[in-house]
């Protein structure tokens, strides 16, 4: 199917959309844009950056909504609260509300994917927690989960009846294809829960039951292919941070 419609009645034939696209779909003849015949990743750009409003992608709900650049948040604003954040592990049982929630989902949405493939889903355990969190206890008492790197740390944990969630009142388990798709989905989920004034703790040791778990892996039902990749844990934190913390030395150079 040919995903971009172009309003001839609108077009003035300005060649921003053909310059712009990736994969060299649109070419411009007669004073107009036109289509080629495969090869589009329904990425947008022609959307938009077309001036006259001629372009629409079928099958997508195209809002026409105003951009609003990143540099409206001040950069070194951002870097400090980049610098500033933590991973949270102790949380209020205050819930987080929906409106939050759709927030959080709508960032990881927005985060760019591989080809534009945008195949990463969104599993929230919500009535099922308690009891994914249960599985993924009994595993670590076991000793099983424990092994390899985190051998020699075992005896160091305290495998609580919470050590997983921390008592946090949401838990977002993000699958994919891609472990980098996801990733960056996950980066873009945790920067505005943590805008929105939630903590977050990425849950490496759930994502690691997931792979030792058939009973988990049924219970998340995720869309074919889909690994689980993070596991996002949010809530409001019951900890306050009073400063930057220190890092190794950046490692960079320029070739
Ligand atoms: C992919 C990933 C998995 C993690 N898994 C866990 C986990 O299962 N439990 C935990 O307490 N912390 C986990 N963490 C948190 C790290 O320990 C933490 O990011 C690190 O100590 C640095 O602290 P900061 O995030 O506060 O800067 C994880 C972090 C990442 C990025
Ligand atoms: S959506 Fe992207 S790939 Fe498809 S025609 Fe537009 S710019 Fe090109
Ligand atoms: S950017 Fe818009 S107006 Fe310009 S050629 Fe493409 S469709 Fe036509």
């Amino acid at each position: 199917m040919n995903p971009i419609i172009i309003n001839e009645e609108k077009c003035i034939g300005c060649g921003l959309c053909a310059k712009d696209c990736v994969s060299s779909y649109l070419y411009i003849e007669g004073g107009k844009a036109h289509t080629n015949k495969g090869g589009c990743i329904e990425c947008g750009h022609c959307y938009a950056i077309c001036p006259q409003g001629a372009v629409t992608m079928a099958g997508y709900e195209c809002k026409d909504e105003a951009v609003v650049p990143m540099t409206e948040i001040p950069a070194d604003t951002l870097l400090t609260a980049m610098r500033s954040r933590r991973s949270i592990r102790q949380f209020t049982d205050q819930p987080v509300e929906q409106e939050k929630l759709d927030k959080i989902l709508e960032a990881g949405r927005y985060s760019p994917t591989g080809g534009n493939s945008q195949k990463v889903a969104y599993t929230i355990l919500g009535s099922r927690q308690a009891e994914a969190e249960a599985i993924c206890v009994e595993l670590f008492r076991k000793g099983i989960g424990l092994a390899g790197k985190f051998a020699s740390l075992a005896e160091r944990f305290n495998i609580t009846d919470n050590f997983f969630f921390k008592g946090a009142p949401l838990v977002i388990v993000v699958s994919g294809k891609s472990k980098t798709d996801a990733g960056l989905a996950s980066a873009y989920m945790e920067i505005m829960a943590e805008s929105l004034g939630l903590g977050v703790l990425y849950s490496g040791f759930f994502v690691s039951c997931t792979k030792l778990s058939r009973k988990l892996r049924e219970m998340l039902k995720l869309p074919k292919g889909h690994k689980v990749r993070t596991c996002l844990v949010i809530g409001y934190p019951s900890v306050k941070y009073r400063r930057i913390v220190p890092r190794k030395p950046l490692q960079a150079k320029t070739l």
